[in-house]
């Protein structure tokens, strides 16, 4: 594994979680063994698998409020990316609610090193990869002093609310208040992480959907789209981001 021996962290935010930035540019987890984002680029992997997986930005038009859950918050670039859609869309519902998961959180300046980096992204829109460092600048003056338990933060003059519940995914998804009309799976490969695909985890995502919510991944492992049907998701293989052959997506009905 190709790696540059470049770790952050701020100082003063010491108990962080340490992100190797490789020798490509891409953010790693020395914890998981694995990359925050796909080899393709994070821009790319948030709009070609997550937005476009849960039927976004369509899906939010004509509506008052839409609300996004998510597994793994990470270096926030799904979060970055799904808000940076919504203002770039002029037919955007009227505000948009993100609430993710994350038990590790990461440094400021590795939330900001990541946005910027995937800001450079060639993309075919330009308009999303373009606003992430200013996003990521207005998150990064929100994050610091992360406790256990639930932060909440208003952007977009309140048009934006991000919940960020800090913890382990099983203890506090229940303590999330949000019913999901789209739900990103994003927490590391299922081969390295099982415990954010387990039968268990996926119970807890779906006490938050409702009839027609719709769920994306980029992992077709055999375990989660069989939790998922169980469970009253109707899954459906679909081509995926390079240099994965499938992502998957599905909708729940129960
Ligand atoms: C692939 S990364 C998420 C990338 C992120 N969605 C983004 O847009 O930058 C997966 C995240 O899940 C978090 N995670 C892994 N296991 C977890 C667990 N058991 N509970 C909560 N978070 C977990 C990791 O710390 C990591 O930040």
């Amino acid at each position: 594994m190709n790696r540059e021996a470049n770790t952050s962290s701020l100082a003063g935010d010491s108990a962080s979680e340490p992100v190797v930035w490789m020798s490509d540019g891409s953010p790693y987890s020395p914890r998981f063994n694995d990359r925050y984002r796909s080899r393709s680029g994070g821009v790319m992997q948030a709009s070609a698998v997550f937005l476009a997986g849960t039927g976004l930005p369509a899906a939010w038009r004509g509506r008052d409020r839409f609300s996004v859950l998510e597994t793994g918050f990470g270096l926030g670039l799904n979060f970055l990316c799904t808000w940076a859609a919504w203002e770039a869309d002029p037919q955007r519902c009227g505000s948009l609610q993100f609430a993710s998961v994350e038990a590790f959180p990461v440094a400021t300046d590795d939330l900001v090193r990541s946005a910027r980096k995937a800001g450079l992204e060639g993309h075919p829109d330009s308009c999303i990869a373009s606003r992430l460092p200013e996003l990521a600048e207005q998150l990064a003056r929100a994050w610091h002093g992360l406790s256990q338990g639930i932060h909440h933060w208003n952007f977009a003059d309140g048009r934006v609310q991000l919940t960020l519940a800090v913890g382990e995914v099983q203890a506090t998804l229940p303590i999330l208040d949000c019913q999901a009309d789209a739900v990103y799976l994003d927490g590391f490969s299922p081969a390295v992480n099982p415990q954010m695909w387990s039968a268990q985890t996926l119970r807890l995502v779906a006490q938050h959907c409702r009839q027609g919510t719709k769920l994306a991944t980029y992992t077709v492992a055999r375990s989660v789209r069989d939790h998922l049907q169980q469970l009253g998701f109707r899954v459906e293989r679909c081509p995926g981001l390079l240099p994965k052959r499938d992502r998957l997506q599905a909708v729940f009905r129960p």
